[in-house]
């Protein structure tokens, strides 16, 4: 069965457009090398399954199973990575003037932005492993809550954040491909930079309305 081909999306700035925060060569291997394998792999095991679907093979279906959500994961997260980071200095760095909607509900929340800050560095430090850190936005009346509510939440190795936990607002790749060239074992380092290159823009938009569908899982 002929398929379509999933694609590296173009990343939304330079290579260098990141420092000192994350550097060229980071960005190039993660971008070019991590991100285009997981797409490579996602069109592999698709081909695979369509193969397998087709001699209803199920053992063999059952097996693409991991390889399939693992691979689609890493298309997701880091499609979704690359959109909510913004060079430093840029306007969408700034959340007073790009994200006042959220900026509310993170106070509301945490009692400060400093507080939620806090709160994320200590979530994403106590991963163990390769995974993600999330800010995500429940819907009212998910988890109880009569409102949207924010919530803090980590997802092992390539795995989505699962809609029953919210929707992504912005992850921070916690994998140390993202920042051992740089950061060496200093993840606290790398976690404190990000606040420079978080794209409240993105985050506001995806807070208000969800995330952005056109560079995800639909061809
Ligand atoms: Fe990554």
């Amino acid at each position: 069965m002929a398929s379509s081909q999933y694609t590296l999306p173009p990343l939304p700035y330079a290579y260098d457009a990141l420092e000192p925060i994350i550097s060229q060569q980071i960005m190039q291997i993660h971008h070019q090398k991590h991100h285009q394998t997981y797409v490579t792999n996602l069109n592999n095991a698709l081909a695979s399954q369509a193969s397998a679907m087709q001699a209803q093979d199920i053992p063999a279906l059952l097996a693409l199973q991991q390889n399939i959500k693992f691979n689609a994961g890493g298309h997701i997260n880091h499609s979704l990575f690359w959109k909510n980071l913004s060079p430093p200095a840029s306007p969408a760095t700034d959340i007073n003037a790009s994200a006042p909607n959220l900026k509310k509900s993170i106070d509301e929340r945490w009692g400060s932005l400093d507080a939620f800050m806090d709160a994320f560095k200590k979530t994403l430090l106590a991963l163990q492993g390769s995974g993600w850190g999330w800010l995500v936005v429940r819907a009212p009346g998910q988890g109880g809550a009569s409102g949207k509510r924010l919530e803090i939440v980590t997802t092992k190795d390539q795995d989505p954040v699962d809609s029953k936990d919210g929707t992504p607002v912005f992850g921070v790749d916690m994998w140390e491909h993202a920042y051992y060239l740089q950061y060496f074992n200093n993840k606290a380092a790398y976690v404190d930079g990000m606040w420079k290159v978080i794209n409240w823009a993105v985050a506001e938009e995806r807070f208000k309305n969800g995330i952005e569908t056109s560079s995800l899982l639909k061809l």
